[in-house]
């Protein structure tokens, strides 16, 4: 998200053009409509008529200790959901799975990068959340003390967290790929009691530390009195006399049983700092009932989870997409996932599909940053392997271009898995707009119509909605339980960045039009339009046109500074493994743009490059691009994955010249 919001244009401007039309749909297979957890598509009316009610009938299926009041206050841009109530989320999570007799279900395969292995079913989980939850409360945890969490994926990372929950004790998890000065600033926003971390992690096959980052970062940490330090490499680590503790010294020996707190439903659940691109990061502070409440729905609606499924969401629970559908929205539901410690390709492109055929996995949820990474791979990778065994298919994290969405089809989903492309942010906890997999048509590079209980639209500058087929600003219009209470600290940062833009609405960033279906094709993030020659024109729709060529991975589309034109795009396209760059491809490229959505979107220059600068949860920091093609100096490269790549990208586009 961002602070700032963007120069106001002319009133009568349309604010977004677009330009790409895709028309290829995709009817839900009868077979998969038969079973579907959603039949009925009255649901729609049914939460729009009565947005409380819809909610409440929902909420019935937690476990509360005691029911809620009211089921939602609404003083805008402050909401408190089912007040009055009270419940655990790890007893959500857990105990009453176990309690209803499920307790040798798996909860989770994981997998570590060498290949070790673990199977935890939900009693095994149980205990050690109950063990770790013993361990914080003797560490000195009460109640309301921010917790930290700077963990590889090993499953004591859901076990902190989950420990975390029965304690009553916020966490905040922090990317382990994040510096140790990333780790103090959130240390120090959140004012964190302790740290919960590991010798250090896995990463392509190297050992990587993390207790040595966590030493860095609380010199300049006070508030940090204890560490917590489980053991995941073996590598030597400095263990602080009276502060560091081994999680085998202290969580091996506490009671299998623990005392869930009665939490009340508005009690602060977890802070996740959001990474990327603005200076100093937002604690987006999430809550304990609605936010449980919406992953677990949204999760078992648009994931059409049921018992017998091995759902694999393969994203890192340091990102609130493992929090809310590896972590909390799974496990409320009683879901058997699966998680993998390491990166898709170590020790080769195939690693994923081999987990898949291993475990059975029946849906799989990723990034389209890895769809392009595996399409740039090749098929022969994901054809070596059996995956039949999968019914669904997620996408989250940016537009999803039509021919990644088509490639994913194909050669993931054996064309026989529905697509969910679900649109959601930190933000909103959970997601927001997606297809409902038994009911929803959907079309590729379209996350389709708003969840039930949603209501968004797609607005001018004025805040008017705009009409079909035209871009503009996506809002959403009523509250939803999964929101974001507040920026931690920050009441007037939470109002001005997302409730003032347009009054009484919630802005997300992000473009989008609507077609005449009613369906929403998201457009990336407003800040990236690009104003060439008075036309306002989205980054997402000429990357999709790029990569609409067979011989293109990966493309980036940035405006670089020009007389003539205000701005002029610049392509940063990445080509397929085996295809050999030159200017004349460059060329062809411009024109099958110019081609495909017209001219004025025909990039000026094409550069080609090796790679990207994305931020450790794979999104295109195209800050930094906007620097790079005007030749400036960078801005803040801190949250970048790799800072390698822009020195690359920089030296290949000085040696390069604009292909008019
Ligand atoms: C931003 C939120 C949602 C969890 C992971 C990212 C973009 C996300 C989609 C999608 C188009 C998407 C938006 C959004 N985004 N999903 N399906 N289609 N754009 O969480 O880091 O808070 O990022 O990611 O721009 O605002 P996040």
């Amino acid at each position: 998200m961002t602070d700032s919001i963007p120069a106001q244009s002319r009133a009568h401007e349309i604010a977004i053009e677009s330009l790409l039309a895709e028309d290829r749909t995709f009817p839900p297979p009868a077979a998969f409509a038969a079973q579907a957890n959603v039949q009925d598509p009255a649901i729609y009316e049914r939460a729009a008529a009565d947005l409380e009610g819809f909610w409440a009938e929902e909420a019935a299926t937690l476990d509360w200790f005691k029911p809620w009041d009211r089921v939602l206050d609404w003083e805008p841009p402050f909401a408190k959901w089912f007040e009055g109530g009270q419940l655990n989320v790890s007893v959500n999570c857990l105990d009453r799975h176990v309690a209803a007799g499920k307790g040798e279900r798996v909860a989770f395969y994981w997998e570590g990068e060498p290949g070790d292995r673990r199977v935890l079913t939900y009693a095994d989980l149980l205990a050690e959340v109950c063990r770790c939850a013993n361990a914080l409360r003797e560490l000195g945890v009460g109640r309301g003390d921010r917790v930290a969490i700077y963990m590889p994926m090993i499953p004591e990372m859901p076990i902190a967290m989950l420990a975390c929950t029965r304690i009553g004790a916020p966490h905040t998890v922090v990317f382990g790929g994040f510096s140790a000065e990333a780790l103090s600033d959130r240390l120090n926003d959140s004012a964190a009691k302790v740290v919960v971390t590991a010798d250090g992690g896995f990463r392509r096959g190297k050992p990587s530390g993390l207790k040595v980052n966590v030493d860095a970062a609380l010199a300049t940490a006070p508030s940090v009195e204890k560490v917590l330090v489980a053991r995941r490499t073996g590598q030597d680590v400095t263990m602080a006399e009276g502060r560091d503790v081994w999680w085998d010294d202290l969580v091996a020996r506490q009671a299998a049983t623990s005392e869930p707190e009665r939490m009340e439903s508005e009690d602060m659940l977890y802070l996740l700092y959001t990474s990327g691109t603005t200076a100093k990061p937002k604690g987006i502070l999430h809550t304990t009932a609605g936010y449980l409440l919406g992953v677990a729905t949204t999760h078992r609606y648009v994931f059409d989870v049921k018992p017998d499924d091995v759902y694999w969401c393969a994203a890192d629970a340091g990102w609130v997409t493992g929090h809310s559908y590896i972590v909390y929205g799974p496990l409320a539901n009683g879901t058997t996932g699966v998680l993998y410690e390491g990166t898709p390709d170590f020790p080769d492109p195939g690693r994923w599909w081999e987990i898949v055929a291993r475990y059975g996995v029946t849906i799989l949820y990723t990034a389209p940053t890895a769809i392009r990474a595996h399409m740039k791979w090749g098929p022969r990778h994901a054809d070596a392997h059996d995956l039949s065994s999968l019914r669904l298919l997620g996408s989250v994290g940016e537009p999803i271009n039509p021919e990644a969405w088509i490639w994913y089809h194909r050669h993931i989903g054996g064309e026989r898995c529905p697509i969910v492309d679900t649109w959601w942010q930190t933000e909103t906890g959970g997601i927001m707009i997606a297809p409902l997999p038994g009911l929803t048509t959907t079309k590729p590079g379209s996350a389709t119509r708003p969840f039930p209980g949603v209501e968004a639209d797609v607005v001018d500058e004025r805040g008017e909605p705009v009409p079909p087929g035209e871009g503009g600003y996506l809002v959403l219009k009523k509250p939803w339980p999964a929101m974001l209470r507040g920026i931690y600290g920050d009441p007037e940062r939470y109002a001005s960045t997302y409730w003032s833009r347009y009054p009484g609405m919630y802005f997300p960033g992000d473009g989008a039009r609507r077609d005449t279906d009613g369906d929403y094709w998201l457009m990336g993030r407003v800040d990236d339009v690009m104003n060439v020659s008075g036309h306002r024109l989205s980054t997402t729709e000429i990357e999709s046109a790029l990569v609409s060529d067979e011989r293109v991975a990966e493309a980036a589309v940035v405006g670089r500074p020009d007389d003539l034109t205000g701005e002029a795009i610049f392509a940063f396209v990445i080509a397929k493994g085996d295809i050999e760059t030159s200017e004349a491809l460059g060329q062809e490229l411009r024109q099958h743009v110019a081609a495909r959505i017209g001219p004025i979107a025909r990039p000026k220059t094409v550069m080609f490059t090796p790679d990207l600068p994305k931020t450790r949860s794979g999104k295109i920091m195209r800050r930094l691009l906007r620097d790079i093609a005007a030749d400036r100096p960078l801005g803040d490269t801190t949250t970048l994955a790799d800072a390698a790549v822009v020195d690359t990208i920089r030296d290949a586009s000085r040696a390069g010249k604009d292909e008019e």
